[in-house]
This record gives structure tokens, C-alpha cells and sequence, in this order.
């Protein structure tokens, strides 16, 4: 059996779904965080070897704070580790300290290693829409963002982590750096109104100010991410990563999927439905594993109603939306 490959942030969006891929194609996984089978902790190095040690390769997904990036890249070289794949953000070139501190700072620490290192770009993915940012406002009737006619070529994270498997286990892409989008680029008001439409209820879109915004975020508690998230919109504006791009075609031989497909399957689950799910939304099977699903749908959504889940994951509101995401694997 080839070595285990390590995955970070293991319970996270795209971490669970990197180590499913893996799994499904046969391959052995170390899943890692800090509530994950393997308890690994950014800030505290002594949990590090369990995640290292006889390890063929790792996922890494970069903390908020990224001083313990380069030490930790630096201990998977002696550990002997063949292959990193980092997860970036799209347009990374652009950034300049107003955004993504952690991700450019992770993506020099591997491209300086000694490791076979492969760098992955995503634009915004369509999960921010089911388990994270955006998901609280849609069932609030409301997604006001300061975003407007530049459009953004949202990413299925599924195809991400399909992508990040590959990477992890082929030959063939060392020093690389992929970006990865969905087919189509579109607005965020016309993402919400493909949103409304499946989830047949009324959902608006409304473009704020950078100020508007922060004092929304503020508003609701969030005030702390402010200037890093009109950082990120700020980079979206200027168009820099406005087009798709090619990388997910590059590496799988197969297109993207699109955000209409991605809704399309999506809605039946009641994510978008205030009240949670209902057993029916699942079509004609009322399995008892569809009604536990349902159940705690209806948890996850009256709990993040009151709270917008957000990159810090620490919160109740958060765990349970890592909960949620159960469902979408369930496909
Ligand atoms: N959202 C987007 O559209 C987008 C697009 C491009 C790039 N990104 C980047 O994606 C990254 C987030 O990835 P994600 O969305 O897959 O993760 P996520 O769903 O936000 O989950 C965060 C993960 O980090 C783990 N974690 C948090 N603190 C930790 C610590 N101190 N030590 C070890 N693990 C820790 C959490 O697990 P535990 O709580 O169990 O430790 C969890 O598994 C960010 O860097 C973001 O900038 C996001």
C-alpha cells in the first residue's frame, strides 16, 4: 500500500472533500485537524509528526495567522514528505496585503521548499452559497454584498478537491500552479436570482458600498473580517479574476461543472428553505436516513440564521454548518 497522504483542515469545506476523493480512488488518508481523526493544531508544533511522520504527501490549507507555515513545510521536508498541494485563492498576484496575508505568505513558503510542491488558485466557490458567507443571507431573503456587474466564475468545490486528489497522486505537476473556475462567470445578482428560482421563494440581491458593507459586518458581529473581505471584493471589481479559467479542464481532461447545475441539484435539499429541510424535499424516498438528514437541516439552518458562519469556524453556528455540509455529499 502507498503511503498515506495527509489532509489538513480535514473537517473543512474543501479538506473533507479532498480526502473523500482520495478515498474513492483507493488511495489511504490521514484526515487532520483539530477535532479530525488525527489531531493537528497550527499553533501547537507538538501535534505536527502525527500528521508527518511516514506520510507521503499532504494537503495544506493555511491557518489565519501564517507564521507556522514555513516551520511546518520546513518539518515535512525532514520528514521526507514527496508532494505538497497548497490551496491558494485566484488572483493571488493582485492581492498586495489587502487580502489573503495567509495564502500568499503559505505559497512562498512552499515554492521555496525542497518539496514537489503544486499550487492550487480557486475563484470563490459555490459552497460559500450552502456552508459558509453567503448561506445565512439567502435564507434571510437578502445577500447584499459589494459586488455589482463584474461577474465571477464561481467554482464547484467538489471539483476542487477532484482536482487537489489528482495533483496529490500524479506525476507531472510539480512547480505548477492551476487556477481553478467554474465554466461560466455571472454576478452575484443573477448567482442569487438562479438561487431564488430553484428554492422558489423570493430572494433579492443588493449592492452595498465597502462602507455599507463593513458596517453590516459590523452589525452582525463581524466587523473584525471587514477589511479583508472588501479586500477580496476589491480584487473581484478590478476584474482580475472576472474570467474562467482553465485549470480544472488541465488537470481531470473534463470540464467544470456549472453553477446552474450545481443549484439545480443543490436546492431539492431545502438548504435554501427558512424553516429547514422537509423529508419531501428529498424527492420521493423517505428513508429514515433522509428524515435524520432533514432534521438536522432544520438544527443547522435555524442556528445559522441568527449568525453568518465565517472563516474563523470556531463557533457553534460554524460546527454545525460543517454538519450541513454532510448533506451535499449525500448527492
Ligand atoms: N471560500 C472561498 O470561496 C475560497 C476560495 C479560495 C480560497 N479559499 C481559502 O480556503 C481556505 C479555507 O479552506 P476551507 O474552506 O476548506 O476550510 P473551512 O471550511 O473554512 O474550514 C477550516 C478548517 O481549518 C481547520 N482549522 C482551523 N483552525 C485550525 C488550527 N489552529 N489548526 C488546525 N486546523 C485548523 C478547521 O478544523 P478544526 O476546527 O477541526 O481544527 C477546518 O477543518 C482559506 O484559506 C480561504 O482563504 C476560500
Amino acid at each position: 500500500m502507498s503511503a498515506e497522504i495527509a489532509v489538513l483542515a480535514g473537517t473543512g469545506k474543501s479538506g473533507r472533500r479532498v480526502a473523500a476523493a482520495l478515498r474513492a480512488d483507493g488511495h489511504p488518508v490521514r484526515v487532520a485537524s483539530r477535532r479530525a481523526e488525527v489531531r493537528f493544531d497550527w499553533t501547537d508544533d507538538r501535534t505536527w509528526p502525527a500528521v508527518l511522520d511516514g506520510a507521503g504527501g499532504v494537503y495544506l490549507v493555511a491557518p489565519d495567522d501564517p507564521a507556522p507555515v514555513p516551520p511546518f513545510v520546513a518539518a515535512a521536508e525532514r520528514a521526507g514528505l514527496e508532494r505538497v498541494v497548497l490551496l491558494s485563492g485566484r488572483g493571488s498576484e493582485a492581492w498586495h496585503g489587502r487580502f489573503g496575508r495567509s495564502m500568499a505568505a503559505a505559497e512562498d513558503a512552499v515554492r521555496g521548499s525542497g518539496l514537489r510542491w503544486t499550487v492550487v488558485r480557486p475563484n470563490n466557490f459555490m459552497q460559500n452559497f450552502t456552508e459558509d458567507l453567503f448561506h445565512a443571507p439567502l435564507l434571510a431573503g437578502r445577500l447584499a454584498l459589494p459586488a455589482d456587474g463584474v461577474p465571477e466564475p464561481f467554482v464547484d468545490l467538489d471539483d476542487v478537491a477532484a482536482v487537489v486528489a489528482r495533483l496529490l497522486t500524479a506525476d507531472g505537476h510539480a512547480g505548477r500552479t492551476y487556477d481553478l473556475s467554474g465554466p461560466t462567470a455571472l454576478t452575484f445578482a443573477q448567482a442569487v436570482a438562479t438561487i431564488a428560482a430553484a428554492a422558489g421563494r423570493p430572494i433579492r440581491y443588493e449592492t452595498l458600498t465597502p462602507d455599507a458593507y463593513a458596517a453590516e459586518l459590523r452589525a452582525g458581529g463581524l466587523g473584525e473580517w471587514a477589511a479583508e473581505l472588501n479586500g477580496m471584493f476589491a480584487i473581484m471589481a478590478e476584474g482580475h479574476i472576472a474570467a474562467p479559467a482553465g485549470g480544472v479542464e488541465e488537470v481531470l481532461g473534463l470540464p467544470p461543472r456549472s453553477f446552474a447545475d450545481w443549484v439545480a441539484r443543490t436546492a431539492p435539499t431545502g438548504v435554501w428553505t427558512p424553516g429547514g429541510l422537509t423529508p419531501h424535499a428529498f424527492g420521493p424516498t423517505t428513508s429514515s436516513s433522509a428524515a435524520t438528514a432533514a432534521r438536522r437541516a432544520t438544527e443547522i439552518v435555524s442556528a445559522r440564521g441568527r449568525r453568518w458562519a465565517i472563516p474563523s469556524r470556531s463557533s457553534a453556528a460554524a460546527q454545525r454548518a460543517r454538519m450541513s455540509a454532510d448533506l451535499f455529499e449525500k448527492k
